[in-house]
């Protein structure tokens, strides 16, 4: 039987959805009823820690060990139960132009005689798949991130985990928002992506969602919000994506710090929304930035299946020897496509189908959309 050697790699920003998608590679391509059918052996090695786990050590070293860690059947049997990746992650760009390490990592992929490196990322992490698959390097993506931002796929791992995670905490803010009459805005991640402030406003029936996509002027938030109370609101409750911006200015940053791929940390309009609202309006208005929460805890049901059907068919990919490609949730369908085409982003909110300019809100329109 031939014997092949397949490595995974998590890279980018970590969320739920990623250890079941590790698991169900591992089972897929160690099925020992599969190896005997397609006549091939694999053995499978998780590489830590993103790309860095690739270009900090020779791997040829001893002390190289510690960034490679084979995985069998019994020892990713529980891993769809864990959020996270249990392989862990970091923002390393091997291609960083002012550290290019590119030539370290296609050295250690070679000496580690990997015959195939399934990536699962975002849009850095799977950018950098896309050159090593150029390179000759055979790849296969899976796609995850909270933000939902990549073109191909209507679906990355880790998106209805954190559309939980802010359902939930608006759900507790309501009721304390309600006792005291607040209004609270509550800030979600996405970078320069609504889909995460929309879809999450939208589960949780928020009144008001100020997203990238569209400009917010915080008069017209200030008008509206009055406009609820008038009509019998006690609190209100609005999401706003970190990505948002009022009319005329700037993307908040938390600093000015930036990471391997260029992109500096954002955070802070809604600190900015609520103090606007409150000199506007007079009502007591908090600030809450969910952050980080929405990328822990345990992956929901979706996500688990979600995983469990991209982990599957990346090892089909590999069994059937088509490199190049990510897996894909299209209009219902697994599936999978170039690489490259998940690269022509970010995806965003269609403001003309998806946002109502008027209410800064979802459209209530739905069979009508005009396009
Ligand atoms: O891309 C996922 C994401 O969670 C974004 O929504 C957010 O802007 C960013 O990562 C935060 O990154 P970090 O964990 O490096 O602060």
């Amino acid at each position: 039987m031939n014997k092949q050697r397949i490595g995974i790699l998590t890279g980018g920003g970590d969320c739920a959805g990623i250890n079941p998608a590790i698991k169900w590679i591992v089972k897929t391509a160690l099925d020992k009823r599969l190896a005997s059918e397609r006549n091939i052996q694999y053995e499978i090695i998780g590489i830590r820690n993103g790309w860095q786990g690739l270009v900090d050590k020779d791997m040829t070293s001893p002390d190289a060990q510690g960034c490679i860690v084979p995985l069998t059947e019994v020892q990713v049997r529980t891993w769809d139960r864990y959020g996270g990746t249990n392989l862990g992650t970091s923002r390393t760009n091997p291609y960083n132009p002012q550290n290019d390490q590119s030539k370290v990592l296609i050295e250690n992929l070679e000496k580690l005689d990997l015959h195939t490196l399934i990536v699962i990322g975002g849009d850095d992490t799977l950018g950098v798949a896309s050159k090593l698959s150029r390179e000759g390097v055979n790849i296969v993506g899976i796609p995850k991130t909270i933000d939902k931002d990549l073109p191909g796929t209507d679906y990355t791992l880790g998106f209805e985990t954190a559309m939980n995670v802010i359902v939930e905490g608006v759900d507790r803010l309501r009721t304390t928002a309600g006792s005291h009459q607040r209004t609270f805005v509550v800030e979600t991640m996405g970078r320069k992506s609504g889909w995460l402030a929309l879809e999450g406003g939208a589960s949780s029936g928020a009144y008001i969602i100020l997203i990238p996509e569209y400009d917010f002027s915080i008069e017209r938030v200030k008008e509206l919000v009055l406009e609820g109370r008038r009509s019998g609101a006690r609190y209100d409750i609005i999401i706003v994506a970190e990505g948002a911006k009022p009319v005329g200015g700037i993307e908040f940053v938390r600093n000015e710090s930036v990471d391997g791929f260029g992109h500096k940390p954002l955070s802070g309009v809604a600190d900015f929304g609520a103090r606007g609202l409150n000199e506007r309006t007079g009502l007591e208005t908090r600030s809450m930035v969910l952050s980080h929460l929405q990328r822990g805890g345990v992956p929901c049901a979706y996500d688990r299946r979600m995983g469990r059907y991209f982990g599957i068919a990346a090892a089909d990919l590999v069994v059937m020897k088509d490199f190049g490609k990510m897996v894909s949730y299209r209009r219902g369908e697994i599936t999978a496509i170039p690489i490259e085409d998940a690269l022509r982003g970010p995806c965003l909110v269609d403001v003309e189908t998806e946002y109502d300019i008027e209410r800064y809100n979802g459209r209530r329109t739905i069979l009508r959309r005009s396009k």
